[in-house]
C-alpha cells in the first residue's frame, strides 16, 4: 500500500507566535487523524528548530527549499546536510514559485534532489504546467519533461525515497482547483511514466500528491482518486480546522 500523505506548505506566512499557535490548534484534532496518513508540515525554515522541539509530534517536518551544495560559502542558503543534522526528513524541491520567481531550472532541481538524497532527506518534487500549456494541450509533455529531468537519472533505491507533487500552476492560490478527473488523468500519466522508466513495482510505491487550491470542501473527492495519494496544501494549511479536515479526508 502506498503511503498517504497530507503536507502543509506554509510558504512565507506567520510570525513565530502564530506558527506555534497553529501547531497547538492542530494538535487538538490529532485524535481524529488516522495512523495511515502521514502529516508533514513545511514551515519557513527559520521555524524548523522550534517545531522540531514539539514533544510527541503528530507530524514530520519539511523545508520548503534547499541548496544543492552541502556546505560552503553560499550566503543565505540552507543545505540538506544541515536539514538532516536537525532531523528534518523532507524538503520541497522545484515548487513552481521557485521556478517562476527564482528562476530555478530543471538542471538545478535535479541537483537539489541529488543533494537531498545523498543527505537522507526525502525530496517532495513538484511538477505542473502553466495555464497556457494546458490550453495549448502541452500539459502532458510539460510534466513529462519535468519528471524526466528531475528523476530519470536516479537509481531505483534513490527513487523510492521521492514523493511527487503534481501542482498545476493555474490552480495554485487561485481558488480554481483541478477537477478530480483532471487530477486523476495527470496522476495516472505520471504513474505510467514512472512504470515505463522504473518498472511497475517501484512506480506503485511512489506517493503522488495533488496541490493547488485544495480545501476542506474538495479534498475528499480529490483524494478518492486511485492515483492521488494525498495533497500538498498551501493556503488551507494555515487554518487549523481546515487543515485538520483535509487530513481526516485522506483516510
Ligand atoms: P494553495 O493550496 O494555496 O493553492 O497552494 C498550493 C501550493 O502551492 C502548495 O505547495
Amino acid at each position: 500500500m502506498r503511503q498517504k500523505i497530507v503536507a502543509g506548505n506554509w510558504k512565507m506566512n506567520k510570525d513565530i507566535d502564530e506558527a506555534m499557535e497553529l501547531v497547538v490548534s492542530l494538535e487538538q484534532y490529532r485524535h481524529d487523524f488516522s495512523q495511515d496518513v502521514k502529516v508533514i508540515l513545511a514551515p519557513p525554515s527559520l521555524y524548523l528548530a522550534n517545531l522540531e522541539m514539539v514533544e510527541e509530534p503528530f507530524f514530520e517536518l519539511s523545508a520548503q527549499n534547499c541548496s544543492h551544495h552541502d556546505y560552503g560559502a553560499f550566503t543565505g542558503e540552507i543545505s540538506p546536510a544541515m536539514l538532516h543534522s536537525m532531523n528534518i526528513g523532507y524538503c520541497i524541491v522545484g515548487h513552481s514559485e521557485r521556478r517562476q520567481y527564482y528562476h530555478e531550472t530543471d538542471e538545478m532541481i535535479a541537483k537539489k534532489i541529488d543533494a537531498c538524497l545523498r543527505n537522507h532527506v526525502r525530496p517532495i518534487f513538484c511538477c505542473g504546467e502553466m495555464l497556457e500549456q494546458r490550453n495549448g494541450k502541452h500539459h502532458f509533455v510539460t510534466v513529462l519533461h519535468q519528471v524526466e529531468h528531475a528523476l530519470f537519472h536516479l537509481k531505483k533505491d534513490e527513487m523510492k525515497q521521492v514523493v511527487i507533487a503534481y501542482e498545476p500552476v493555474w490552480a495554485i492560490g487561485t481558488g480554481v482547483t483541478a477537477s478530480s478527473d483532471q487530477a486523476e488523468e495527470m496522476h495516472g500519466f505520471i504513474r505510467d511514466t514512472l512504470i515505463n522508466h522504473f518498472g511497475e513495482e517501484l512506480a506503485a510505491e511512489i506517493p503522488i500528491l495533488y496541490g493547488g487550491s485544495v480545501n476542506a470542501q474538495n479534498s475528499a473527492e480529490l483524494f478518492a482518486c486511485p492515483n492521488v495519494d494525498g495533497g500538498l496544501v498551501g493556503g488551507a494549511s494555515l487554518k487549523a480546522k481546515d487543515f485538520a479536515q483535509i487530513i481526516v479526508s485522506a483516510s
